[in-house]
């Protein structure tokens, strides 16, 4: 049976991308799904391609037990639209970025991540916020907000497999 797959896109592809891909991922592996769902990432913006996530995202990230030194930045791709069933964005220009590429036909899933997160406290983020030119907490605000999508997200797709 084909894996199901998920591609998590934001501008850069190293601050929340590549943190949701290794949030995911590691749900993903901690339930042994690794041979059903597939998971990569990427960004809309070209600066940052083949390097590796900012050093501040993975700081924070493997302060709660994700690894990402691993992932590297590519860019979003029209074959793209022919490799995933979802394909979620962090904010309403990534959306608005990928809805104006050659997406016609495609008939998986395209839409925010966070209209999967689930905690009430989370409610009025329709978007994660881009952590880039801020602080810690930016940073930290961006994995409570992709642990939580996270787990709605696999909770769906497991009902699939
Ligand atoms: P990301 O954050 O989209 O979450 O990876 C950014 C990374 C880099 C830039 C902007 C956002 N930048 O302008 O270089």
């Amino acid at each position: 049976m084909a894996k199901i797959s998920v591609l998590f896109v934001c501008l850069g592809n190293i601050c929340r991308s590549p943190t949701a891909h290794a949030v995911f991922q590691s749900m993903v592996d901690k339930q042994g799904l690794a041979d059903q769902i597939f998971v990569d990432s990427c960004g809309t913006g070209d600066w940052h391609i083949g390097r590796a996530p900012d050093p501040r995202s993975q700081e924070h990230a493997l302060a709660r037990g994700y690894q990402m030194d691993n992932l590297r930045a590519r860019l979003v791709d029209d074959s793209d639209f022919d490799k995933f069933d979802y394909i979620l964005v962090m904010d309403k220009q990534n959306l608005a970025d990928v809805q104006s590429m050659n997406c016609q036909g495609y008939t998986g899933k395209l839409g925010l991540f966070l209209d999967f997160c689930r905690n009430p406290n989370y409610t009025d983020f329709l978007e994660v916020p881009d952590p880039y030119y801020g602080g810690d907490q930016g940073f930290s605000l961006v994995l409570d907000l992709i642990e939580d999508a996270s787990t709605e997200l696999l909770r769906q797709i497991k009902e699939r497999l």
